[in-house]
């Protein structure tokens, strides 16, 4: 079975895990702290506050930044929903915001700017798949309304300068994503003390750490205010170390991968769209395209998972969940809505070779067929 995603870890990750088990001390120390500032310099970042997620990445980014009750915050529905989920973490109302269009599948500025009230404090964006919004756009849109900018980076990890226009940006680690802790995210926050708020929230909001205290730093601490344990530990970090080093590498073999999908499956599957341009800035995290209109999808998703496929979905709306359906009932996002119906993602990561994309296209010409005939359109039906 290809899969769409595949971890990429072994001997040199088990060789730094047993380093850490071996030094006698597993909990966050100095490798946490190694990780954050190999990770800051890789991406041109002054320095970074390594987390237990992304998802508490964006929940203390937010928080840090002051944004709470009564605060509207603009976000895109086509997300993960942890996305989302942080700006309630936080008492604050997300405002749903569509897609530019079904070939540019970013959170749209002209929808955003129709969207903002009194209380908007605050845009996160998200760089769907690996490609990146235009972000000094986006600070511009920011900063001529005062609002403060977030990105959702976690489909973009190795993309230099990213986080450098916005107020934060937050990373995933998650198994999938292009480089991986298995659990595990990083957070970088333009104002020093932003940083160091997030650094302290991140530990219960203790003032010291049980390393300074094993180390003779410190001998006590104090509670200043309500924190959380969402911290990394010392072989989370070890494994980051060892896939930082390669993710350059990675994100360059997952950029060919997508240039030959790109090539081929014009000529193999002229009905699908591929969202983005071949030259757009990206970490190519996933290989996402857009079904035609009316095509049965499960069918196409079933057929190719027969025939070794795996297949996935990025993502169903936010808002047509049934947690955030409750809260909004009518609301309607009819570009994002569209994309979450028809959009497929094919297999990639960087090992999956030339001939397995050459797989995928085939399997996917073939199960269009079947998909296209059950739905009664035909291959001329262009997306
Ligand atoms: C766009 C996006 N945001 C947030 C997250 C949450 O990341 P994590 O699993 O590290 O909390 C993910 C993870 O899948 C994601 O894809």
């Amino acid at each position: 079975m290809l899969l769409v995603a595949e971890a990429a870890v072994g001997a040199d990750e088990a060789a730094a895990l047993s380093e850490v088990i071996a030094s006698g001390w597993i909990t966050q120390g100095e490798r946490v702290r190694r990780f954050e500032q190999e990770f800051a310099a890789r991406h041109g970042a002054e320095d970074a506050v390594a987390v237990a997620s992304c998802t508490a990445g964006l929940h203390l980014a937010l928080r840090a930044l002051g944004i709470g009750p009564g605060d509207e915050v603009l976000v895109p529905s086509l997300t993960f929903v942890a996305t989302v989920n942080s700006i309630l973490y936080v008492g604050a109302t997300p405002v749903f915001v569509d897609i530019e269009a079904l070939d540019r599948p970013h959170i749209c500025l002209d929808d955003a700017a129709r969207q903002c009230t009194p209380r908007t404090r605050a845009v996160i964006v998200m760089h769907y798949a690996g490609y990146l919004v235009d972000v000094a756009a986006w600070q511009d849109f920011a900063r001529s309304r005062g609002l403060l900018l977030i990105e959702d980076a976690a489909h973009a990890a190795g993309v230099p300068g990213i986080g450098s226009h916005s107020d934060a940006a937050v990373f995933s680690f998650f198994g999938n994503k292009n480089m991986t802790t298995a659990e595990g995210g990083m957070v970088f926050a333009a104002a020093a003390e932003v940083r160091e708020h997030i650094r302290r929230m991140r530990s219960h909001g203790m003032t010291t750490t049980s390393w300074e205290r094993s180390k003779g730093h410190a001998f006590s601490y104090d509670v200043p205010e309500l924190g959380f344990n969402y911290r990394m530990d010392e072989l989370r970090a070890a494994v980051g170390l060892v896939q930082l080093e390669r993710l350059p590498g990675w994100n360059a073999a997952r950029g060919r991968l997508t240039a030959r999908y790109r090539e081929r499956l014009p000529r193999a599957c002229p009905q699908v769209l591929q969202p983005f341009a071949a030259a757009d800035t990206s970490a190519y995290h996933v290989m996402p395209v857009v079904l035609p209109d009316g095509c049965d999808r499960p069918q196409v998703m079933q057929a190719m998972r027969t025939a070794g496929v795996q297949t996935t979905i990025h993502y169903p709306c936010a808002h047509q969940f049934s947690y955030y359906r409750k809260m909004y009932p009518t609301l309607r996002l009819p570009r994002s809505e569209a994309f979450a119906s028809r959009e497929l993602t094919l297999p990639l990561y960087p090992a999956l070779g030339d001939a397995n994309v050459d797989v995928v296209i085939d399997k996917l010409a073939a199960a269009l067929a079947t998909g296209n005939a059950l739905a009664g359109i035909g291959a001329s039906h262009a997306a």
